[in-house]
């Protein structure tokens, strides 16, 4: 027997014996390091007796054996490459969020694969920055996006510029292009797509230079102490520079940013703009110039309306601020992150040269930052959801996906529940203090309960942990839960997807989108190989 199968057998059995134990929150194996027992929630569902037997777990490992054995490297040009960013999509992230949508299909859930998880390709990606052991979304968008790192806080611009400094970010020397604009100067048509504000860091990091990604306004660059008309903000760069003005799919929230404080938007909420400018009208008045077809949209009802295949230009901002979480959106009203990359593709197809869509779910990363684990994984399940739709519309022989995240959380999934145990229930009880705890916590952040008068741990007991804006547990307390400083996964399918293997430095990621679609001042599959 080979050593694989051998410990397929080991699980099978271990599989077995949890399954045959009756029902009991007594420990059923210990050691020194595994006071364990088997937690067992209310109501589960429960596994198929098949998975009880040896012939279940090798039928279903030979036929993934089978299957890869049967998969072509694939080794031509990619004509288009999407890239989806989860915005703070951590490893653990990945499991909590399959469990959750198998149980809410009616599965046991640890089994359900999210549809990126099926990309034949993967790899870790080493997410800190120049001068930051754990990245936020701005220096790790310019890794992931024009391929270089840089420092915290800061977007498109070197390791020399500084948080805030606006003269450094202006040199030339200092300023580099991201992917995004390599498709373009190879005549590709270009889309960013995001859930957040569109002049948020990670969308930002494909359009943008700034020495603060907060510079999303001329008012917040002057709150910095800085010169909106030396260093301009983010919305303005999207609307009057390049690459934003050749952009043809724009795509998210954050209509505050485009519109001046003595504007009001459709919603009726005010801009934040103190220059006087109306990016918005700036941008229809640059198209009309340029006698393009194009539509400004504000809500769903009307994207829906517009025909894609008529339209050059599409801008879209469905929210004064970020999109409304998916599950507490109204869904009338704003589109879903599927809705918005189905949209995009079919704009930028149209053209023969292909195309480079950069789709986020932005805000997998709010939810966790609140330590509300049920908006962080409903939201990526939404993220699943529209990498669906793209693996759908596109053919893996010519569209090189690559679906990874910035930087990682604090969440943890921990226990011993049974299997199909409701991924927010209760993992179990301390042996220590005899109270229960949730499979999920987090290491910090706002979830964090204070112990009672007499020293005893808060009682989860009492919570609704089914509440979808329950803040799940936290060790230590803090107004925000953290970024995690691990790895995280590149999950990667089309053209030199395989190239996507091991562990290796987040500024990788572009180097390879660019060398697969010939794009970009790096070595390219092109120079080697002429496929067209
Ligand atoms: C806002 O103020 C600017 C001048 O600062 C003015 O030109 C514009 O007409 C005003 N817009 C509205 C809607 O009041
Ligand atoms: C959703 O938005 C639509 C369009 O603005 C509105 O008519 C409807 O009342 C809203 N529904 C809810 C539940 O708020
Ligand atoms: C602390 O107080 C709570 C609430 O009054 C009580 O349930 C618990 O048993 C107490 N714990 C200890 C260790 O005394
Ligand atoms: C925790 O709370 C639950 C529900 O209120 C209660 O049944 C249980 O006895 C409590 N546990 C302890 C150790 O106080
Ligand atoms: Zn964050």
């Amino acid at each position: 027997m080979s050593s694989s199968l051998a410990s397929v057998s080991v699980s099978v059995l271990l599989v077995t014996y949890i399954c045959a134990t009756p029902i009991s929150n007594k420990p059923r194996y210990t050691d020194n390091y595994h006071h364990s027992h088997i937690f067992r929630g209310a109501s589960r569902p429960a596994h198929s007796p098949d998975q009880n037997n040896a012939a279940y777990w090798r039928h279903q490992a030979q036929s993934t054996l089978r299957e890869k054995l049967a998969k072509p490297l694939l080794t031509g040009r990619a004509r288009n490459v999407i890239m989806f960013l989860g915005d703070g999509l951590s490893i653990p992230t990945l499991a909590a969020a399959r469990t959750y949508l198998g149980q809410s299909q009616g599965q046991t859930g640890e089994e359900t694969v999210l549809s990126f998880e099926a990309f034949p390709h993967t790899g870790l990606s080493k997410t800190y920055c120049v001068d930051s052991q754990v990245a936020d979304s701005a220096c790790s968008a310019t890794a992931y996006l024009s391929g270089i790192k840089a420092n915290i806080g800061t977007i498109g611009v070197t390791g020399n510029v500084k948080l805030n400094d606006c003269p450094a970010m202006l040199e030339a020397a200092n300023r580099v292009t991201s992917i995004l604009k390599w498709s373009q100067d190879a005549g590709k048509s270009t889309g960013v797509v995001t859930t957040t504000r569109i002049t948020h860091a990670s969308p930002a990091g494909a359009y943008s230079q700034t020495a603060n990604r907060n510079w999303e306004n001329d008012a917040e660059v002057k709150n910095s102490g800085q010169d909106p008309n030396k260093c301009d903000d983010i919305a303005k760069q999207l609307i009057t520079s390049l690459p934003g003005r050749n952009i043809k799919v724009i795509l998210g929230g954050g209509r505050k940013e485009f519109l001046p404080t003595n504007a009001t938007d459709e919603d009726g909420k005010r801009g934040a703009r103190t220059d006087g400018l109306d990016l918005i009208a700036e941008w229809k008045s640059d198209k009309r110039r340029r006698r393009a077809s194009f539509q400004y949209v504000w809500n769903r009802e009307q994207l829906l309306r517009v025909n894609p295949e008529r339209k050059d230009f599409v801008l879209g901002l469905f929210n004064s601020d970020h999109l409304e979480y998916h599950l507490l959106a109204n869904t009338t009203k704003e589109p879903t992150l599927e809705e918005l990359t189905r949209f995009s593709i079919r704009i930028l197809r149209k053209e023969p040269r292909g195309f480079f869509l950069f789709v986020e779910g932005g805000r997998i990363d709010h939810g966790h930052h609140d330590t509300k684990a049920h908006l962080a994984l409903d939201e990526t399940v939404e993220f699943a959801k529209a990498i669906k739709a793209a693996t759908d519309m596109t053919r893996e022989e010519e569209t090189l996906i690559v679906v990874t995240a910035d930087h990682a959380h604090t969440l943890s999934i921990s226990g011993y529940p049974a299997r199909g145990n409701d991924i927010f229930g209760i993992s179990g009880k301390s042996d220590v203090d005899k109270l229960p705890y949730s499979t999920i916590s987090y290491a910090n952040g706002p979830g964090y309960k204070q112990p009672l008068p007499n020293g005893s741990r808060y009682n989860i007991s009492q919570d609704n942990l089914a509440d979808v804006n329950y803040k799940f547990p936290a060790t230590l307390p803090l107004s925000s839960e953290t970024h995690g400083g691990d790895d995280v996964a590149v999950f990667a399918r089309g053209p030199w997807s395989h190239l996507y293997a091991g562990t290796f430095e987040q500024n990788f990621i572009p180097h390879v989108m660019a060398y697969a679609s010939c794009v970009g001042n790096g070595r390219t599959v092109c120079d080697v190989y002429r496929p067209y």
